[in-house]
């Protein structure tokens, strides 16, 4: 059985777990971004952030960035709502066999305001267990070798370590860095 996302209106929708909702992102969460975005771990992690972090950078993720991917059908990206405010970001991408043999990666952060709490394992496992439910046959995500607390976070998400991958990762400063590879099967 493979992804079949047949029926799914990818622009609306919304993944729950516990303690979470995870939705497409709105408007009025450009401040909530913005503020998340100027943490130093995000800027040490994140390659793609525009630096420096713009409040205009965050207005584009919000309304155009984040939804492009819901759109076209290749991924789903959410803001990680708890009690009612935004607390991160989780996304699972490739959803459309672009990640090769690899299959769907799911992707966090969190504000730094809501950190140590589980909310990115939850997240992670909550849209890795959303794929499956479509017939995803695996997840995967990369973590830097240095990123100790995103491995942490896949392995409470159900990942396995499945090994290294030698500068895969592409840094600002032109970089490159070592990733663990984690995968999840449907199967457990
Ligand atoms: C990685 C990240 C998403 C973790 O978010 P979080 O919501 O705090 O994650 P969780 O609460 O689910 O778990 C984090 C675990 O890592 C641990 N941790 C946090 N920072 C750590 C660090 N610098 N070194 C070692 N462990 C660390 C926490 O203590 C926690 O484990 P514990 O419950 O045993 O205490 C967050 O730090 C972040 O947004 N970082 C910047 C972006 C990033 O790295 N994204 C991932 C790219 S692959």
């Amino acid at each position: 059985m493979a992804l079949d996302l047949t029926g799914v209106d990818l622009t609306t929708a919304v993944v729950r777990t516990a303690r979470l909702v995870l939705r497409p992102f709105r408007p009025d969460d450009a401040d909530a971004v913005f503020r998340a975005c100027q943490d130093p771990g995000h800027r040490r992690w994140l390659p793609n952030l525009p630096e420096p972090y713009t409040r205009a950078d965050a207005e584009e993720f919000v309304t155009v960035a984040a939804a492009r991917g819901r759109a076209r059908g290749t991924a789903l990206d959410t803001a990680v709502e708890a009690g009612g405010g935004l607390v991160g970001a989780c996304g699972v991408r490739h959803l459309d066999g672009g990640g090769g043999l690899l299959g769907p990666d799911v992707g966090y952060w969190t504000a730094p305001w809501a950190r140590g709490r589980g909310y990115a394992s939850e997240a992670a496992r909550g849209l890795a267990d959303w794929a499956f439910g479509y017939g995803a046959e695996r997840v995967h995500l990369f973590a830097d070798v240095d990123n100790v607390a995103s491995q942490t976070v896949a392995e409470r998400a159900g990942f396995t370590r499945e090994g290294v991958v030698r500068r895969c990762l592409a840094y600002r400063d032109g970089r490159r860095a070592d990733a663990v590879l984690f995968g999840r099967l449907r199967e457990g």
